[in-house]
């Protein structure tokens, strides 16, 4: 996929690893289409004005994401390129030191970060599929987020590390379905990155995780998770699989 003049679609693209891939596919000249339930930054909009458009969208909303594709498509044409950021974190064991586990909470993870991504990839699938594909076949191209955690959760990353596992497992079956619209499916599993997200994380927690990490010992840059976003967008032989990007980080029990 050229990422020059396409249009592309990225949820959670307000903040951390979805803020990143909006700059870095603007300074490639795509033009960008942000669905977020809070506002980007205000320079975003003014720097790249006429290339990049906001509608505020909660993931699990059908009428909102479709509203969304369809403004984008409206202003830039067929939409080629779809990134899912858009993703909540939650702490919790099973059994607490009071009680149990909240079932509400366990919820809420699994419908943004699962099923938010499932709905985001079958409206835009579906959008992409009406287009035209290029010369060698190819319609688009889907990244995911997963996470290591798909992997090696943590004691009280059960919520949040099953509804990345589940990313992880969709990555196969899509891209293979998907692959008769000439549609590629890449998931991207990141260690620690240096977001909001994890800025909320207790210091003695990052230490922690960093200590974890094999080299460079440092929490990620978000510009290195876009490179990647892009990177996939461009090579088309990369397709139904999820990528680490984690400095070899592997998560102990806690
Ligand atoms: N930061 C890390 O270390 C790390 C590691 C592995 C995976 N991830 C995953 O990467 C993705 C991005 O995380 P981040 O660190 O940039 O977090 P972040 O909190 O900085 O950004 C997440 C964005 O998602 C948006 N969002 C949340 N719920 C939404 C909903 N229902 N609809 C639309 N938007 C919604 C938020 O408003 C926010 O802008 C998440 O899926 C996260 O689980 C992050």
């Amino acid at each position: 996929m050229r990422i020059e003049n396409s249009c592309v679609l990225v949820t959670g693209g307000s903040s951390g690893l979805g803020a990143a891939c909006v700059a870095n596919l603007l300074r490639q000249n795509a033009n960008v289409v942000i669905a977020d339930l809070s506002e980007p930054a205000e320079s975003v909009l003014q720097e790249f004005e006429g290339r990049v458009v906001f509608a505020k969208t909660d993931v699990c909303d059908e009428t909102e994401l479709r509203a969304v594709i369809a403004a984008g498509e409206d202003r830039f044409g067929p939409l080629q390129g779809v990134v899912t950021c858009a993703g909540v974190l939650h702490a919790e064991r099973l059994l607490p030191r009071d009680g149990v586990a909240s079932l509400d909470a366990f919820r809420r993870v699994i419908d943004v970060n699962l099923i938010g991504t499932f709905n985001t990839l079958r409206l835009c699938g579906e959008a992409i599929a009406r287009h035209d594909p290029n010369a060698e076949g190819e319609r688009g191209v889907m990244v995911m987020t997963s996470s290591v955690t798909a992997y090696e959760g943590q004691i009280g990353q059960a919520a949040y590390a099953a509804s990345k596992g589940a990313v992880a497992s969709l990555t196969l079956p899509l891209a293979r379905e998907l692959s008769q619209h000439g549609i590629r499916v890449v998931s991207i599993a990141p260690g620690v990155f240096e977001t909001p997200m994890m800025q909320a994380a207790p210091e003695r927690v990052r230490q922690s995780l960093i200590e974890q990490t094999v080299f460079p010992k440092r929490l990620g840059h978000p510009d290195e998770f876009a490179a990647l976003v892009s990177h996939v967008f461009q090579n088309t032989m990369l397709n139904g699989c999820t990528l680490r990007l984690d400095g070899s980080v592997r998560l102990a029990a806690k």
